[in-house]
Order: structure tokens, then C-alpha cells, then sequence
């Protein structure tokens, strides 16, 4: 949600800042703008749309080696140029990541005292506040601020009569800062800091950074120097870039085999056996002996992910699994005791409501452990344990390299947690090792096929509507490939238990409409050819996914399209068939002429509620 960065060094800050904005434009794209210190005081352009047409504005002679930008994803206040950040009050020029919850309160009182806000955004608000409580001294008025503010932000705020130095505090939302020969750099993701620096910090809650050209110093908000915990990147810029693909969508998922191989390599410890090792993860098997009771929670495609894991963590380890909605999680009252894990799982690990489900299950007295991507992120950091998966910086908003990157978590959290609890033999997880260490290179070879996924996109692309159905491990795909299409391509589509169908949603299935149903489960094939037969019973255009070896029972006529995933044991087939959806939505988009990476309305790191 909204992208922040500040630069203060000995480069053309405005062209900094754009390459920055263009970077962190995933993170929210209806306007941006920038503010530099120049010799005729802080500038500030805006314009609403994405970053090129910002930079189309910029006027060369706003020459200055410090700045900071922003872009935006509307939360208060609607996508206008007034509404777009740099906010200007008095002596305080800001940006803003996140939502301050009592604006309206602090409105009023700033209004008593005769100031005005120009737009409706909240951050306003916080400019205004913040001149307020000013009178020289950066550190007293972020005191009074932080005092008074309540909310998540990351600020970076410029004082006019503090030529060249950006102060930046947060709360919630984040920040990241990096120094180097070419000066210093603060960024919410570390995507914006890659050309600069692999080393960085994450700046902590309620610390103030004080960012020049030379330095960035770190405080408490009553002045005493800290040193920040540095971090290491590793990924290279060509991680971040589109490298010849078209879409950084299509990039991430050519790239999920790596992903996977990545997010196994340093967990697959090659003895007598193949056992999943998480001793560099720091997991001891103490964490397993001691929970009677798994609670999953995540959003989005995350929690799909978490949907997956549901199905195999119950199935092989008995005991009981839950997958909740984080943003409902947070406000129910959740039964929790020492003895439930709570697994969060996130590819940014900023998502606010997961943050809050983290909280709220270490209030109660859960262990928790996240399986997220983002190094430093704060759900990786407030969590007792961390399984992060080496997936890469994931650009696109659809997620696709993320996905499967937590699929691959699960599976080895459910390996592991079914040998210690004595559910599975050394023998046996060695051979689903053996599988899931495989299951690259099937992807590869469905890869391979992307030709034929891109020529019956062509028969999706006019539908309105559109069905996924499966049973177990696919229906759990089903939700995923749902979302996937949903997102990127505007078609209102909606996943079914294959048999929830009869129970009222049939009357929808009409002539011509398309449903895609996933049938590469054994146990549940004849279930699932079923239902295919009672949706085609009805019109409509059915695309079957089965999985090479399962079709013994397709007749002729079953259905319109048959797209086989490589034969593998049943439960690796969602890797490979989420390959099939992700390029169906992929292509799909594509023909409907859409903006494929940056789907309207959404925004990769949902930082608010
Ligand atoms: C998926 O394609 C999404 N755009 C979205 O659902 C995402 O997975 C969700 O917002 C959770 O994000 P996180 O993994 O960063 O927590």
C-alpha cells in the first residue's frame, strides 16, 4: 500500500527518486510525486497515474541531491492531484504509508486552531500536526506526534529550514534504509535500494532515522544513538527486472522452479534418508512434540496456500487443522493455548491483518511460525519461528512464484512434523522427499507447454463468468486459480467444492459458460468426472485437468478441453497444475488488453486494513 522513498546524496535526486517510484509501483499506482530541496526551497510535483507521467512532469531545473516520492494507493480521499503526497503544512513537507485511524479527532482540534486542509487524506492531517507541534527541533515535534498519532505510518518528512536532511519514523507500515557511495536511501522494499546497496536495516518501530548525503543516524525519540541490525540482500538487480519477459508475471512463473529448488535446497540435508532439516531455520522438533493443534492464517493467495497445507498437515499428522481469514481472525476470540501453533503465512510479511493475527495469537499464548518471503519483514521478525522461502522479490501483484514457494513450506513443515510425531517413517518421507525435490522439473515440463494454455486462453477471454470446480487438493487450487483469474483478468469467476455445485450454484451454468474443472486427485476422480458430467449435462464449456495416469475414465465428449499434468504422485499435482491456471489467467488478461502487473484498484503489500 503506497510506496515510499527518500534520496540525499550526490546524484540528481528527481531521477533517483523516479527509478525508485517506478520500483515500488507494485506497491500502489493511482498518483505520485515527489518533493526536492532546491535552491528555491522545497519543490513538490504531483500528478495522478503512474510514475511515467510523472516523470513527464518534472521540470529539469528542479536541481537537488535530496528528495523524497511517493506512490500511491487511495485510501482516504479519492485519486486526485491534491490527495497525492508530498503534503505540504508550514514548515513540513511529508510522505505516507498507511492510515492514521484519528484523523478525523485531530482534524478537528487542528481546525480550532485555524488550519485548514487542502484534501481529505488523512496524511494531511499528520502534515499538519506535525508543523504544529515544530518549532526547530525535528526529534520534540516527532515526540508530540508520536503521541498523538494512532494508526500505522512510515513517514519521510522534510523540514524546510533543515536544507538536505530527511527525518523518517514509523509505526506498522515499513521502512528500509541503506547508505553508499552514491548517498543514502530509505524505501518501503528493499527492491528500491538493490542498485545501491546489498546491505541495509530495517528501520525499528518508534526510531527515528535522520537521513544526509553521509550518514543515516539512528535514534531513540529522545536523541540516544543506536546502532541498526544490518541485513544482507541476495538477489541481484536482474531479480527485480523483467529480463526479456513481457510481464513480470510471466517472468515469476518461469521462475517458480527455481523458487522451489531455492526454498528446498538449504532444508534437504542428503543422509541415509532424505528428512526435511530445519536446524539452519533454527526449528527444533521440540516445536512439534508439543502442539496438539494447528491454526493456519494468512490472505489472499497466502491463505490458499494455507488451504493446501490444511488438507496435508491433517492428513498426514492427525490432529487437528484450521485455515482462517486473517481479517476476521484478528477479531474473533480465537481458542488458543501453548499448545497451538499458529502458522502466519505471507510473501511480504508487511500484510496488516496478518501482522494483527500474529499479535493476537502471541497475546493468547499460541507459538507462532510465518513461512514468508521477505527477509526483515516484520511478521518475520515478531515471530517466534521463520520459515522463509527463497522465492525472490515477487513484483507482480498476482502471485504466482510466492505461491508455490509456500506450498513447498508446507510440505516440509508436514514432512517433518508426521516423522517426529511418529505418523510417517524415515523411509516414507524420504520418498515424498525424493517427489517434492522432482517436482521442478515437472513444472519445467508443463512450462514447456505454455503454447497450448496461451491458445485456449482465446476461449476464455470473452466470458463474464466463470467456474473452477475440484475436491480436496483441488478445490484447495481451485480458490487460487481463482483469485489468479479474477484479479488480472476483471472476469467474475468463483471456486466451487465440485460437489457443493447441486446445492445451488448449478443454476448458474448455463450454455457456453466456461468451467475449468481440476480432477488429478485419485481418490476423488470418479466424484469429480461426476460433477463434470453434470456441468456439461448443462452447457458448459468444460476445461478438464487431470493428471497423466487418471484417464481412464474420460470419454469421448466429456468435455470441450484436456489439458494433463506429468504423472507424479497425487499430492505434487497442485504445483504443476497451478502452473496451467496462472498461465490461463496469464494469457487471458493479456488478450483482454489489460495491465497485467498492476491489476486496477489493487496493490501488491496491503499495509492497512
Ligand atoms: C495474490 O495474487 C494477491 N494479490 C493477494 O491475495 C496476496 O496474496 C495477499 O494480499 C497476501 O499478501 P502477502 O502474502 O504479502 O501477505
Amino acid at each position: 500500500m503506497c510506496g515510499i522513498i527518500g534520496f540525499c546524496g550526490y546524484l540528481d535526486a528527481k531521477q533517483e527518486l523516479i527509478k525508485g517510484l517506478a520500483e515500488l509501483e507494485y506497491r500502489g499506482y493511482d498518483s505520485a510525486g515527489i518533493a526536492c530541496f532546491t535552491e528555491r526551497g522545497i519543490e513538490v510535483v504531483k500528478s495522478v497515474g503512474k510514475v511515467a507521467g510523472l516523470e513527464n512532469k518534472l521540470p529539469s531545473r528542479m536541481e537537488s541531491g535530496c528528495g523524497i516520492g511517493h506512490t500511491r494507493w487511495a485510501t482516504h480521499g479519492g485519486v486526485s492531484e491534491v490527495n497525492a503526497h508530498p503534503h505540504q503544512c508550514g514548515n513540513v513537507t511529508l510522505i505516507h504509508n498507511g492510515i492514521i485511524e484519528n484523523y478525523h479527532e485531530l482534524a478537528k482540534e487542528l481546525e480550532e486552531t485555524g488550519r485548514v486542509p487542502s484534501s481529505q487524506t488523512d496524511t494531511e492531517i499528520a502534515a499538519m500536526l506535525l508543523d504544529s507541534l515544530y518549532h526547530g527541533d525535528a526529534l520534540a515535534a516527532l515526540r508530540g506526534a508520536v503521541d498523538r498519532l494512532e494508526g500505522a505510518y512510515a513517514f519521510c518528512i522534510m523540514f524546510a529550514d533543515q536544507k538536505d536532511v530527511i527525518y523518517c519514523i514509523r509505526k506498522g507500515s515499513p521502512l528500509v534504509c541503506c547508505s553508499s557511495e552514491e548517498g543514502s536511501v530509505v524505501a518501503s522494499d528493499m527492491v528500491a535500494l538493490l542498485r545501491y546497496s546489498k546491505e541495509y536495516f530495517v528501520l525499528p518501530e518508534y526510531q527515528v532515522a535522520k537521513v544526509t548525503k553521509n550518514t543515516i543516524t539512528v535514534m531513540e525519540l529522545d536523541g540516544t544513538v543506536v546502532s541498526p541490525v544490518m541485513l544482507s540482500i541476495h538477489w541481484d538487480m536482474s531479480a527485480a527486472q523483467k529480463n526479456g519477459f513481457k510481464h513480470y508475471m510471466l517472468k515469476e512463473i518461469h521462475e517458480q522452479p527455481e523458487a522451489i529448488r531455492r526454498t528446498l535446497a538449504p532444508r534437504m540435508k542428503k543422509g541415509e534418508q532424505l528428512l526435511p532439516d530445519f536446524s539452519e531455520d533454527g526449528i527444533s522438533d521440540e516445536l512439534f512434540w508439543d502442539t496438539n493443534r494447528v491454526v493456519i492464517t494468512a490472505c489472499g493467495t497466502a491463505m490458499h496456500a494455507g488451504m493446501m497445507g490444511r488438507i496435508l498437515m491433517e492428513r498426514l499428522l492427525r490432529i487437528p487443522v484450521s485455515v482462517e481469514v486473517a481479517s476476521e481472525f484478528r477479531y474473533e476470540d480465537p481458542i488458543l493455548d501453548e499448545k497451538s501453533l499458529v502458522i502466519l503465512v505471507s510473501q511480504s510479511g508487511e500484510t496488516a491483518d496478518t501482522l494483527a493475527a500474529l499479535r493476537l495469537a502471541k497475546e493468547k499464548g499460541a507459538k507462532t511460525l510465518s513461512i514468508v518471503n521477505v527477509k526483515g519483514s516484520s511478521i518475520a521478525r515478531e515471530s517466534d519461528y521463520v520459515l522463509y522461502t527463497h522465492a525472490g522479490p515477487e513484483i507482480a501483484v498476482a502471485s504466482t512464484k510466492a505461491y508455490t514457494a509456500q506450498l513447498t513450506a508446507f510440505y516440509l513443515l508436514a514432512f517433518r512434523f508426521a516423522y517426529v510425531a511418529g505418523k510417517l517413517s524415515a523411509q516414507e518421507v524420504s520418498e515424498y522427499m525424493k517427489g517434492l525435490d522432482g517436482v521442478g522439473e515437472l513444472m519445467e515440463k508443463v512450462l514447456e507447454q505454455k503454447d497450448k494454455m496461451k491458445e485456449l486462453s482465446k476461449r476464455l477471454t470473452p466470458a463474464q463468468d466463470l467456474f473452477f470446480i475440484g475436491r480436496s487438493l483441488d478445490y484447495a487450487l481451485s480458490c487460487e486459480g481463482s483469485i489468479k483469474l479474477k484479479e488480472i483478468t476483471y472476469i467474475h469467476s468463483e471456486a466451487y467444492a465440485a460437489g457443493e455445485l447441486k446445492h445451488g450454484t448449478l443454476s448458474l451454468i448455463t450454455g457456453g459458460v466456461p468451467v475449468i474443472a481440476l480432477a488429478t486427485q485419485a481418490d476423488v476422480f470418479a466424484k469429480m468426472i461426476s460433477n463434470v458430467k453434470e456441468v456439461r449435462a448443462r452447457g458448459a464449456m468444460v476445461i478438464l485437468i487431470t493428471k497423466e495416469g487418471n484417464t481412464a475414465a474420460i470419454e469421448n465428449g466429456i468435455c470441450d478441453e484436456h489439458l494433463v499434468v506429468p504423472a507424479s504422485d497425487d499430492i505434487f499435482a497442485p504445483f504443476t497444475a497451478a502452473i496451467i491456471l496462472q498461465l490461463l489467467a496469464y494469457y487471458t488478461s493479456s488478450y483482454r488488453g489489460l495491465d497485467v502487473d498492476q491489476p486496477r484498484n489493487l496493490a501488491k503489500s496491503v499495509t492497512v486494513e
